[in-house]
């Protein structure tokens, strides 16, 4: 199951992701926001997060206007490691290197086409599980 959230700057994004997702067949829930009213990207934030460190879902999507507000809020919580990602070769190391659980995107940096290409390589790289990558995530929960 994948959480996904957004604040105003990343809903029209978040609807064009929805659509992709339910194409390829994948299960997620929509934390909000609803509309394209202003919003704080924080609520939004903390929902996806929390969603994961209780283990309602395995991954999350976040977007806001740059998608960083909404990633720092995310990688405040014990557990996320929240990548903001622009380009695929980004989304791909952050799944073999550092096992990102949340991705961020930015609603007004990246067109829809790029995005769902960012996604789709975000959700199908598996985590490298090599030695020095485990070594490093752990020194970063310490
Ligand atoms: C909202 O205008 C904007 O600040 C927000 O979407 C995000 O870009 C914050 O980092």
């Amino acid at each position: 199951m994948i959480a996904i959230g957004c604040d105003h700057g990343g809903f029209e994004l978040k609807q064009e992701i929805m659509k992709h997702l339910k194409e390829r067949g994948l299960e997620f829930k929509d934390y909000g926001t609803y509309d394209t009213a202003s919003t704080d990207y924080p609520i939004y934030g903390k929902k996806v997060a929390k969603a994961i460190v209780d283990g309602e879902c395995e991954k999350g999507i976040l977007i806001c206007g740059t998608g960083i507000g909404i990633s720092i809020t995310a990688n405040k919580i014990k557990g996320i490691r929240c990548a903001l990602c622009t380009d695929c070769f980004m989304a791909e190391a952050t799944r073999l290197h550092n096992d990102a659980n949340v991705l961020a995107l930015g609603g007004r940096v990246v067109g829809a086409g790029l995005a769902l290409k960012i996604v789709d390589t975000f959700l199908d790289t598996p985590f490298s599980n090599d030695e020095r990558h485990i070594r490093r995530i752990s020194l970063i929960e310490e």
